[in-house]
């Protein structure tokens, strides 16, 4: 039986998964997201031409992949919305390519107020939240008390809405939040509507049979392993499961059914919002990383924190996720380094330590690194192995050693093109 293969972050998020779910969509026939919601943004670049997707699968630009929302996915009607009418522009037909689980639960614009004030109740250990609702979002789908997909099309759905809406106004008054909710349900309920169009489907047996039929599946990941609820650097993670057995539960899909596992990563490390970053560079290297890589948020625009590649963190990733091919992004971003770090080992509590705790407070942890000799190519125009300059042949064969997993792609650049098969 072929089996549905699983493509996911193993870092802070960021990694190119966008990119290299376009590139691989030619090979499926069906692209699933898991979790997540808007949080996400992955980026596409093709023809000259960028596209920022948060909820709609990467897959979306192929003529006949059909894409799949899975039930783990929160979804935020209006930003959906513009998504889909983004599209639609461009002549992409997504009605007809497009699946949404009747078990996906609905951000409500009271979740986008609760985030908001959660956060700024927390000062400054605030979590750097995407303030799109997630976190009230998931809290609500574990409370029992959330709306799904599958609500709007019975005859309780406004009596569902306003009982969650009268919990939610129970907790902002307890925050003290001061908003004005009848500025944002017009076009919440506007978006409900747009949102009957499309086709609202048991994706649990659509993707059940789809497999047992021969279908290849591919399931798209957000957010980053290091993100996660259970295995991220709690609390500052997102509320979902980011690792491969979250692409069970987010679609319904039984672990013996998964194949492959992808795990995307970086040539270095980043970060968006706040937490620990054990090889963070808060410098004039990192700022350089940060120029280089264009390392500005897709959903937010906030400046991405920057640094070195942390091998104990990329192999717990590769641990946690079964991972069985790897694919190193933005190779190129580090063309203009005479010598690079790598993180491999890490000093915690006066001991040398090779994997990643519990805890990983910079209080606690530092990172150990190596210098590895760079390779000052540019690497952008390349488009064969072969002509890998030596010191970057070096580098990934030093990454496959010690995550002991080989790396199947490595990208020099946005493009679709700039994808070098290993
Ligand atoms: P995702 O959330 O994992 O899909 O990643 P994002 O789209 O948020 O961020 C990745 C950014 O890096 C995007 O702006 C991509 O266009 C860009 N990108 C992807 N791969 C490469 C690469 O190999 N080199 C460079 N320079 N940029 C890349
Ligand atoms: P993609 O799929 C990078 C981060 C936020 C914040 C934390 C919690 O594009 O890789 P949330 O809004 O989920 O409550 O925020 O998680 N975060 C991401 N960082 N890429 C993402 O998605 C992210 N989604 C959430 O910055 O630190
Ligand atoms: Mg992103």
């Amino acid at each position: 039986m072929i089996k549905a293969d699983v493509l996911l972050g193993l870092q802070w998020g960021d990694e190119g998964k966008g990119k290299i779910v376009d590139v691989l969509t030619p090979d499926y026939d069906i692209i699933a997201r898991f979790q997540g919601g808007p949080n996400a943004g992955h980026t596409l670049e093709f023809n000259g031409i960028k596209h920022v997707l948060h909820t709609i699968p990467s897959g979306i630009f192929h003529p006949t992949a059909i894409n799949v929302v899975g039930n783990g996915v929160v979804i935020d009607p209006v930003i959906f919305r513009k998504e889909i009418e983004a599209l639609q522009k461009l002549g992409v037909d997504v009605q007809s390519k497009l699946l949404i689980s009747k078990r996906a639960h609905l951000i409500l614009p009271t979740h986008r107020l609760i985030d908001a004030a959660s956060e700024a109740s927390k000062g400054k250990n605030k979590i750097g939240s995407t303030l799109k609702g997630i976190g009230p979002t998931y809290m609500d789908k574990t409370g029992r008390n959330g709306l799904r997909v599958g609500d709007i099309e019975t005859d309780e759905f406004m009596e569902k809405y306003s009982a969650l809406v009268e919990k939610h106004k129970q907790l902002l008054s307890f925050h003290q939040y001061d908003y004005n909710l009848s500025e944002l349900e017009p076009t919440w309920f506007e978006a409900i509507e747009f949102l009957k169009q499309l086709q609202f489907v048991e994706t649990e047996h659509y993707l059940n049979n789809a497999i047992k039929n021969g279908k290849r599946v591919l399931a798209e990941g957000a957010q980053g392993s290091l993100l996660d609820i259970d295995f991220g650097s709690y609390p500052f993670v997102t509320s979902s499961n980011t690792i491969c057995a979250g692409a069970c539960n987010g679609l319904g899909i039984a672990p013996n059914r998964i194949g492959k596992v992808i795990g995307i990563f970086k040539a270095y490390c980043t970060r968006v919002g706040s937490g620990p970053f054990p090889t963070e560079l808060d410098n004039e290297t990192g700022e350089k990383m940060r120029q280089i890589g264009r390392e500005f948020g897709s959903t937010t625009g906030r400046a991405r924190r920057t640094g070195w590649l942390d091998l104990p963190a990329l192999k717990y990733a590769v641990m946690v996720n079964g991972v069985t091919e790897l694919m190193m992004m933005k190779a190129d971003v580090l063309s203009d380094f005479q010598t690079i770090e790598v993180c491999t080992h890490y000093s915690y509590r006066g001991k040398t330590i090779d994997y990643l705790p519990y805890n990983i407070d910079p209080a606690y942890l530092k990172p150990v690194t190596v210098k590895l000799k760079g390779w000052n190519k540019d690497l952008t125009q390349i488009d064969n192995k072969a002509k890998f300059p030596i010191e970057l042949m070096e580098y990934i064969r030093f990454v496959e050693t010690a995550v002991e997993t080989p790396i199947s792609i490595v990208s020099v650049g946005p493009d679709r093109t700039q994808t070098i098969r290993m």
